[in-house]
């Protein structure tokens, strides 16, 4: 299967970096193609409402999100991976998917998972999770499994924690 995930965290080998890691080496083992992309790599502007694209099925911006939305529907299988800031998910992700919408209703039928992150426990990631998989379930994706990253806040702190297993497993178990 292909495997896309995508991670919304702007700091490099965080602990979304390292979770995402663990379960595309998981999936990799299982013999899926993955790919991973880093939106902090990419320049995707914000939606700006204009629904030009209702009537031609593209953004009328031109940056990195017609080739991500393209990746978006080619898999198989989508997993979405953010910090948690402020109880809700990076401005990164949220500016992505929010540019879904030229293709929100040819994205379903995908099996996703979630990954949140976060110094509290899951008590206060709950909303984060919540908000990704109903994301992914108005979009027509069965979300699979959310894996916590809890008590994590500087760089690294997740390595050695059970997400870190969950996330291996759940990418061997695709
Ligand atoms: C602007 C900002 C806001 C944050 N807000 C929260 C929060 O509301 N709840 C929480 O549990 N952690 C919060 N955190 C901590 C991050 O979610 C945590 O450090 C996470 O591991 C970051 O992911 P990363 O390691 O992949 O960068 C916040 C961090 C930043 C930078």
């Amino acid at each position: 299967m292909k495997v896309l995930v995508i991670n919304g965290s702007p700091r490099r080998g965080g602990n979304s970096d390292l979770l995402c890691d663990e379960f595309i080496r998981g999936a990799r083992e299982a013999g899926h193609a993955v790919e991973k992309v880093a939106l902090r790599d990419k320049t995707i502007a914000p939606c700006r409402a204009c629904y030009a694209c209702f009537r031609t099925g593209s953004c009328v911006q031109q940056d990195d999100m017609a080739e991500l939305l393209d990746k978006i529907w080619q898999a198989d299988v989508l997993l979405l991976a953010s910090p948690t800031y402020f109880s809700t998910m990076s401005g990164p992700m949220k500016n992505m998917i929010d540019r879904l919408l030229p293709k929100w209703q040819d994205l379903g039928g995908k099996d996703a998972y979630v990954i949140v992150t976060g110094h509290d426990g899951r008590a206060g990631l709950k909303l984060m999770g919540e908000e990704l998989s109903t994301v992914l379930g108005n979009l027509g994706c069965r979300v699979r499994q959310v894996i916590w990253g809890e008590h994590v806040w500087q760089k690294g702190e997740v390595l050695g924690t059970p997400a870190m297993d969950e996330a291996y497993r759940a990418g061997r178990a695709l």
